[in-house]
């Protein structure tokens, strides 16, 4: 999985003409539209004023995809909160220099100054940073080990060559943090049921966690709470293939054509922040926080404004719909967490009552 998605040429995130929107195999939030970075960006705003407005302030994504969620934040805060946006200054993170590249062209375009580097690089880096933090469907595009449990034993599905395709080989476990890292949660994967456990999530949360001095790290994944993505029902695991917006039926077919992604363990990253001196809220579906963070007074304002101009109105309207389904983009579930920060209050975690008090 691992090089099928990261291989420095042939791999799925190193390909030259990978989109995330409607043109690509799957779309992302960011993509659908850029009221979706707008709303987060109210949220990092918030945040420079709980750090009592430093003036310099970071701001890093980790695995910015084409640039937009980071384009449509920067726009809003020149726009609505210049002296935020005076003190921003924002780097944007991933592991191919052809994503780097083309997130830099994004940018520039857009009359940005930012920075760009490979994660790599950045992590090895010791400089303290404060500020925020941000990530959508990155934890998820991680690669997994596979394990299935049998007759109480752990077991890890391996790929192997096939002919001229591959297919999968139950074996031993490749390392015993598969067995602990299922003890440290105090459960067990079901009997005879197909699980996925990234080791590469927490490992890569806590340097990223460890570069932060003071500030937040916000995070939107697909995933569950361990007892409900480790949850005996689930036979299958949650392992998908994308192509075209279609889930593929075998996830080993076209290696470095199709976008593979598994749930993220929210429990285990929020854990391994804790262990790092952070604090970790309680996780709320992307539906909740981008209510919270005012999405409802924003299609109030484009529908006021319709008889001037209804496509924008029709089109906020749609987009609205499509990131708050809870079916599809809405269930992302969003981790918040702050070191040295108030957490508790965060706009995006606020109820839908205390948002519109
Ligand atoms: C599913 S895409 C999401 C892109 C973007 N955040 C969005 O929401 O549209 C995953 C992103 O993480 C990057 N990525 C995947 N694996 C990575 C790794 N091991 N290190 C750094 N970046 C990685 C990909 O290149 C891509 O930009």
């Amino acid at each position: 999985m691992e090089i099928a998605l990261s291989h420095p040429e042939l791999g799925y995130y190193s390909r030259p003409d990978l989109t995330w929107g409607r043109n690509g195999d799957y779309e992302t939030s960011p993509e659908v539209h850029q009221i979706f970075g707008y709303l987060w960006a109210r949220q990092i705003e918030e945040c420079w004023n709980n750090l009592e407005q430093p003036s310099q302030f970071d701001l890093i994504e980790v695995g910015a995809g084409s640039g937009a969620f980071a384009s449509a934040i920067l726009t809003w805060l020149r726009d609505r909160s210049p002296e935020c946006f005076e003190a921003t200054q924002a780097t944007l993170l991933d592991g191919n220099p052809i994503r780097l590249e083309a997130q830099n062209r994004a940018l520039q375009i857009r009359g940005f100054n930012t920075d760009h580097q490979l994660l790599e690089n950045w992590l090895v880096n010791n400089e303290l940073i404060n500020g925020v933090i941000i990530s959508n469907e990155f934890f998820d595009a991680l690669p997994v080990h596979l394990v299935e449990r049998r007759d109480n034993r752990l077991y890890e599905w391996f790929v192997e060559m096939a002919g001229s395709s591959f297919k999968f080989v139950l074996g031993d476990t490749s390392t015993p943090n598969l067995e602990k890292y299922f003890h440290q949660l105090g459960l067990q994967s079901g009997e005879s049921s197909r699980a996925e456990v990234c080791l590469a999530a927490p490992n890569i949360l806590r340097r990223i966690t460890d570069r932060i001095g003071r500030g937040y790290l916000l995070t939107m994944d697909y995933g569950y709470e361990a007892k409900d993505l480790y949850a005996s029902w689930r036979k299958m695991g949650t392992l998908m293939a994308f192509q075209n917006h279609s889930p593929q039926p075998d996830p080993l077919s076209m290696p470095g054509q199709l976008d593979l992604t598994a749930h993220v363990d929210f429990t285990t990253l929020a854990w391994t922040a804790k262990d790092a001196g952070l604090e970790a809220a309680p996780t709320v579906s992307q539906a909740e926080a981008l209510t919270a963070l005012g999405l409802p007074v924003t299609l109030g304002a484009a529908e006021k404004r319709a008889h001037v101009n209804v496509a924008r109105f029709v089109e906020e309207r749609r987009a609205a719909a499509q990131l708050t389904d809870l079916t599809g983009l809405g269930r992302i579930r969003v981790l918040a967490l702050a070191k040295d920060g108030p957490l508790e209050d965060l706009l995006c975690l606020r109820s839908i009552e205390q948002a519109y008090r």
